[in-house]
C-alpha cells in the first residue's frame, strides 16, 4: 500500500441542493463536484482513493464510467455506506472496506463537495502534519461568515495546537463567536485515526457520528494536533445550495480567465462574461469577445478571434480561425477559415482551411474542402464538399427521404446556383455547374451544367388582356 491514501466523503445526499441528482455530481464549469476533489488529489501526488459514495451513487458510477474511470482503475476505488450517520460513520466505512487497520501512513480525508481546493494545500497539509509530528492536522480558514460550519478551538497559550471542532448546531455562543472553520480536509496518522474512530459516539445533536470529534479524541489522549490554516479562505467553499454552486462557479471561472490571460497569453475582452470549462485549451494571441460559452472537451489554437456571442462544445478550432456569433457541437474547423455570423455548426461536421461559412448556414455530419464558401442560408447535411466550391445562397441538401438519411457530394471548383434543392443520393462532378433554382435529383458529370426547373415563358400582354376580361 501506498504510504498516503485519501478517503473522499462522498455519500451524502446534499439535501438543500433540492435535486435528484447527489450534490458532489452537481458541476462547476463543467465538471462534478467530486471530479475535482479526485483532481486535487491526483495534482498533490496522491494515486489511491478511496471515495465513500452512498445517496444516488448509479449517477457517480455512470459519469466516471463515461470518463473511463471505474472501481478499481487508476487508484480509485468506491465504496458504499448504505445509511449516512455522518461523517465519521463514513470514514468507519472507509477503513474497514480499506482494511485501514493493517495500514501505516497517513490518511487524508476530504468532504467531496469542495471543489477550491488546490493540489498545493492538500501538499502543504501534509508537511505540516509531518514537520510538527502531528497525529492529526486540519485545513482551517478565517471565514467572514461562519455560519453552519465547524469552529476551530484552540489550546490556549500554544499557539497551532488544536483541541477540538465543535460544530454549529452543538455550539455554545461564544464558540458561534470564532470565526476560524474547519475547512474539511485532514491529514490522519492511520493508526491514530483507526483507535480514534473507535472512540466515536454520536451523543449530539443531529445523532451523527460526527468525524469531527475525533480530533477532540486525540487531543485529550495527548497527541498532537495541528492546523493549517490558509492565506485564502476561498479555497475553502464548500457546496451546500444553489447559491454557493453558483458562486463557486464564478470563482472557478474567475480562476480558469486568469490562468488563460497571464500563462497562455490569450486576451479575454470581459472575464465576467464569458464562461470557460475546466480542461479547455487555447492558444496564445486568440481574443475571445464576451458572451462565449466554451465548453467541455474544445481546442482553439493561436490567431483567433471567437465571439461575441458563440458557444463552442466539443470542438476544435485550429489557428487563425474567426468565429462571430455562432454555435459549434462536435466540430472541427481547419486553420484561417470564418464562421458566421449565425452559423450553426453540428457534430461531425469538418471545415477545411481558408473556408467560409458564413450567416444562417447549417452544416452537419459533413465535410467542407478548402477554401469553400458557403456564405449564406444554407442547410448542408451528410455531405461531402470539394476544395474551391462555392455554394450559393438557400442551397439545400435535402438528405432525407421522412425514413433514410442520404448523403450528397459535391466536387472541388464546383458551383452550386443559389436556391437549389439537393435530392440526396446525389453527387455533382468536379467543375460543374448548378443553375439557380434548380431541384436536381440525377448525379451531374463533371464539368456539366445542370439546368433542373421549369423553362420561363413570358406572356405578352397579359396584365391588358385580364383587365379587358374584368
Ligand atoms: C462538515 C464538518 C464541519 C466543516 C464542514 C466544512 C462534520 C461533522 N462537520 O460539516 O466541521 O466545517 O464540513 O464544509 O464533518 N458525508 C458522508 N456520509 C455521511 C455524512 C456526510 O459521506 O454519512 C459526506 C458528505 O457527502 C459531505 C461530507 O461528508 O461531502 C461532509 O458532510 P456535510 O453534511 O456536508 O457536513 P457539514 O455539515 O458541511
Ligand atoms: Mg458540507
Amino acid at each position: 500500500m501506498d504510504s498516503i491514501t485519501a478517503v473522499v466523503l462522498a455519500a451524502g445526499q446534499g439535501k438543500r441542493m433540492i435535486s435528484g441528482l447527489p450534490k458532489v455530481m452537481h458541476r462547476i464549469c463543467g465538471r462534478p463536484l467530486l471530479h475535482l476533489v479526485f483532481d486535487s488529489l491526483k495534482g498533490a501526488g496522491i494515486s489511491k482513493v478511496v471515495a465513500v459514495v452512498g445517496y444516488g451513487s448509479e449517477h457517480i458510477f455512470s459519469y466516471f464510467k463515461d470518463q473511463g474511470i471505474t472501481d478499481g482503475a487508476d487508484g480509485i476505488e468506491f465504496v458504499n455506506q448504505p445509511e449516512q450517520l455522518g461523517s465519521g460513520h463514513a470514514v468507519m466505512v472507509a477503513a474497514e472496506a480499506m482494511r485501514l487497520a493493517e495500514f501505516n501512513g497517513k490518511v487524508i480525508v476530504i468532504n467531496g463537495d469542495m471543489p477550491m481546493v488546490k493540489p498545493e494545500t492538500i501538499s502543504a497539509l501534509i508537511e505540516a502534519h509531518g514537520k510538527y509530528n502531528n497525529a492529526v492536522t486540519i485545513v482551517s480558514a478565517d471565514l467572514p461568515d461562519p455560519f453552519g460550519l465547524g469552529r476551530v478551538i484552540r489550546k490556549s497559550g500554544s499557539y497551532g495546537s488544536l483541541e477540538r471542532i465543535v460544530e454549529q448546531k452543538d455550539a455554545s455562543e461564544e464558540v458561534l463567536g470564532i470565526n476560524e472553520v474547519n475547512a474539511g480536509v485532514y491529514c490522519f496518522d492511520s493508526q491514530r485515526l483507526v483507535e480514534a474512530l473507535g472512540e466515536l459516539k454520536n451523543d449530539n445533536s443531529q445523532g451523527e457520528y460526527y468525524l469531527t470529534d475525533t480530533i477532540g479524541i486525540l487531543s485529550s489522549r495527548g497527541e498532537r494536533a495541528g492546523v493549517y490554516k490558509l492565506p485564502d479562505y476561498k479555497e475553502s467553499l464548500g457546496v451546500n445550495d444553489r447559491v454557493e454552486l453558483s458562486r463557486i462557479d464564478e470563482l472557478m471561472r474567475g480562476r480558469i480567465c486568469k490562468e488563460l490571460m497571464l500563462d497562455y497569453g490569450v486576451t479575454i475582452v470581459d472575464p465576467q462574461n464569458t464562461y470557460i470549462d475546466l480542461g479547455v485549451e487555447i492558444q496564445q494571441d486568440t481574443v475571445i469577445y464576451p458572451g462565449c460559452v466554451i465548453e467541455g472537451n474544445t481546442r482553439i489554437g493561436s490567431g483567433c478571434i471567437i465571439g461575441p456571442n458563440t458557444r463552442v462544445s466539443d470542438s476544435v478550432i485550429e489557428d487563425g480561425v474567426k468565429v462571430e456569433c455562432s454555435v459549434l457541437n462536435k466540430a472541427h474547423v481547419r486553420r484561417n477559415s470564418t464562421v458566421g455570423p449565425f452559423a450553426y455548426l453540428r457534430p461531425d461536421t469538418v471545415v477545411g482551411e481558408n473556408a467560409r461559412i458564413g450567416d444562417f448556414v447549417e452544416l452537419k455530419n459533413s465535410n467542407i474542402g478548402d477554401g469553400t464558401k458557403i456564405p449564406h442560408l444554407s442547410y448542408v447535411g451528410d455531405s461531402d464538399v470539394g476544395s474551391g466550391t462555392n455554394i450559393g445562397c438557400g442551397v439545400i441538401t435535402c438528405n432525407y427521404d421522412g425514413r433514410k438519411k442520404y448523403r450528397t457530394t459535391i466536387g472541388n471548383n464546383v458551383f452550386v446556383g443559389s436556391n437549389t434543392n439537393l435530392i440526396a443520393p446525389v453527387s455533382l462532378g468536379d467543375g460543374s455547374y448548378v443553375a439557380s433554382g434548380s431541384t436536381v435529383t440525377d448525379d451531374v458529370p463533371e464539368g456539366a451544367l445542370a439546368v433542373a426547373r421549369g423553362r420561363q415563358t413570358n406572356k405578352e400582354g397579359w396584365v391588358e388582356k385580364r383587365a379587358e376580361r374584368g
